[in-house]
């Protein structure tokens, strides 16, 4: 798809299929995050893949989803994501990371995954402590976010609207997103 399209086309996806992610597209998706921009070049972000079911099991109870759905956008028994990328700063490589790197980074996975038909869902409601245990993860990494990944069982789409933000279910049970207008947020010149 090109890559306008697919950009347009990214909606965050909360259930997911139970079919695996081959190992060498989970590869091609961390090599997509591996080449994004990165403040001096310092290149602190790693990411631990995580497949194996009682793994994903484990991790799953440790995230919190669509805050605004209250319950009603957690995937449910048999919707849980296949995958997660777990976002990692090593802190060896930078005293001081610049986060902007990391939203590079996921922008570059989420965009690359739907490329290869998943759906992902970035977390930053996260509980590290219990996902540092759970994963064996050392101190001198700092657990940033989790992306959750599978073929995707939910459809999203976009509307525009100036006030709203809170995303919602419609009567068929599909998300709806509210994006600001764009004669809102585009300033030619002069703002
Ligand atoms: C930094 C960041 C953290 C997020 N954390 C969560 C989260 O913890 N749980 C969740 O369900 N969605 C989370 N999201 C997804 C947002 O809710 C989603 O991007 C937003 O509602 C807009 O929808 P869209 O991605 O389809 O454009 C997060 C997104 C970002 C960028």
């Amino acid at each position: 798809m090109e890559l306008y399209n697919l950009i347009l086309k990214r909606r965050t996806i909360r259930k997911f299929q139970s079919r695996k992610v081959k190992k060498d597209i989970l590869k091609k998706i961390v090599n997509s995050a591996r080449l994004a921009p990165s403040a001096a070049n310092l290149q602190f972000l790693e990411y631990l893949i995580v497949d194996r079911k009682e793994l994903t099991q484990q991790v799953f109870p440790h995230l919190s989803w669509a805050g605004y759905l209250k319950g009603r956008g957690t995937p449910q028994k048999g919707e849980e994501p296949s995958v997660y990328i777990i976002v990692l700063i090593n802190k060896k490589r930078s005293k001081n990371p610049d986060l902007r790197d990391v939203g590079a980074s996921c922008e570059n996975i989420l965009l690359a995954s739907l490329s290869f038909g998943l759906g992902a869902c970035w977390l930053g409601a996260i509980n590290k402590k219990a996902l540092r245990k759970i994963l064996n993860i050392p101190s001198f990494y700092e657990i940033d976010s989790v992306i959750a990944l599978g073929y995707p069982a939910q459809t999203s789409r976009v509307v525009d609207s100036t006030r709203d933000i809170k995303y919602y279910l419609d009567s068929q049970g599909n998300l709806v997103v509210p994006k600001r207008p764009l004669k809102e947020v585009f300033h030619y010149n002069s703002l």
